[in-house]
């Protein structure tokens, strides 16, 4: 099968400041042109330590109608990619911790963080929907967002569901622990993964780096730094992801024994 092509760019958004978060994110979009599909960090169009709700809500922005989200379906235009990116999302009262899928044409696809992490629920209203699929250029693609790698179900539901690739916008900050996850889920999924994680540092947190692209063999494809603007890239072969035979014998959904659980 054709390879598909996955980036994830490595950044720190410039907190509450969406022009200075689209100043650095041109650059580095225009050195990611040669991908189908791009994966930036999980609330990329407002930073994250909030002090309190009102500053969270403040920073956030209705889908249909952010400049931040305009700006990536021109940058989607100009370089034919599709692009993963977190998202501050406003909905009336409400923020959620989101993941926007977005092309050429708009948003084609919307996650809201299942999982929140810290104060996070302080701020944001937790996703109830069951992750999506979507299709990318013949990939099916699924979105987890950052403190969601903690749980088992929701890398098993999606691979389950038939996801070749999940995208993992992260603002990570305990160090070397989801780092050391992923290629697991990876693997016991059979699944890509590409973790875009942030660098940077909010107030008293800071962010781990070490964005991640790993393979179905648990190996990794790609890796950055801990404290450097970078992007990874990776060949990823769909055909790995979907044999789902770990021996000849053993299938990764077939072989499961879920009648030994309540
Ligand atoms: C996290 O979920 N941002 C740690």
């Amino acid at each position: 099968m054709k390879n598909f092509k996955i980036s994830a760019i490595q950044f720190s958004p410039a907190f509450g400041n969406l022009n200075g978060t689209i100043s650095a994110l041109k650059p580095l979009l225009k050195q990611a042109s040669n991908s189908n599909l791009v994966v930036l960090p999980e609330l990329a169009n407002s930073g994250y330590n909030f002090k309190d709700f009102d500053e969270a809500y403040s920073f956030s922005e209705v889908p249909g109608k952010s400049i931040f989200v305009d700006f990536l379906i021109t940058q989607c235009r100009q370089y034919g990619f599709s692009l993963v990116s977190g998202f501050n999302e406003r909905c009336g009262d409400l923020i959620y911790n989101s993941a926007l899928l977005i092309n050429k044409n708009g948003i084609a696809g919307k996650y809201r963080k299942i999982q929140l992490f810290m104060n996070e629920k302080d701020y944001f209203t937790a996703g109830d929907k069951s992750p999506d699929l979507f299709e990318v250029a013949g990939a099916k693609i699924g979105i987890l967002i950052c403190f969601d790698w903690v749980f088992a179900e929701l890398w098993n539901g999606l691979a389950s569901k038939g996801a070749d690739i999940i995208c993992h916008p992260s603002n990570l900050v305990l160090p070397g622990k989801a780092q050391k996850a992923i290629p697991v889920w990876a693997m016991t999924n059979k699944i890509f993964i590409a973790t875009a994680n942030r660098i940077g540092t909010e107030g008293n947190l800071t962010f781990t780096g070490n964005s991640i692209i790993a393979a179905p063999s648990g190996e990794f494809l790609a890796s950055a730094s801990p404290d450097s603007t970078e992007i990874i890239s990776a060949e990823c072969d769909l055909t790995l992801a979907r044999d789902k035979m770990i021996t000849p014998k053993n299938h990764l959904f077939k072989d499961r024994r879920p009648e030994l659980f309540d």
